[in-house]
């Protein structure tokens, strides 16, 4: 029996300012088959929605491949993950902790970048670099692979 997740539309809004530095990953400790929330912080083009992310038995969070917008990304706030798929059908992951003070990298800017909403940093969605600061380092890059219609994120 599954349960419906709460979905959250979030654009700009900073979702881990409640709790800023701490860099949680939950997905990664739920058990498997457990649902997660996932949200669709904006895409290229400017759409936003919800999109839903399960967490593997092996702790892996799966998301469908047609919820992140080719050239845009997926945050899905439950994991604390941004996916982006820079090129159709390939695809790279992120913890979306900011590096800078921990918020979550929750929207997208201009020129297909992730933001953080709370002090400005931002990082190119091809490889997590910093694109301006205050942070000074680039977003950690997680294993994320395309397994038939799914995006398998692993930490
Ligand atoms: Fe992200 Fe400061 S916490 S820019």
């Amino acid at each position: 029996m599954t349960s419906t997740p709460e979905v959250d539309t979030v654009v700009g809004a900073c979702v881990g300012c409640a709790a800023p530095g701490v860099a949680r990953r939950r997905f990664l400790a739920a058990g498997g088959g457990v649902a997660v929330a996932g949200t669709l912080a904006g895409c290229s083009s400017g759409e936003t929605g919800g999109g839903a992310a399960t967490t593997g038995a092996d702790g892996s969070t799966r998301v469908p491949l047609a919820d992140v917008p080719v050239g845009g990304s997926l945050y899905l706030d439950e994991a604390e993950v941004v996916v982006a798929q820079p090129v159709e059908g390939e695809v790279v992951a992120y913890d979306a902790t900011c590096p800078h003070q921990g918020c979550m990298v929750s929207s997208t800017g201009a020129d297909d970048t992730l933001v953080c909403p709370c002090h400005g940093s931002a990082f190119a969605a091809a490889d997590g670099a910093v694109v301006q600061g205050p942070a000074t380092t680039g977003l950690t890059v997680l294993s994320a692979r395309v397994d038939g219609t799914e995006i398998v994120i692993s930490g």
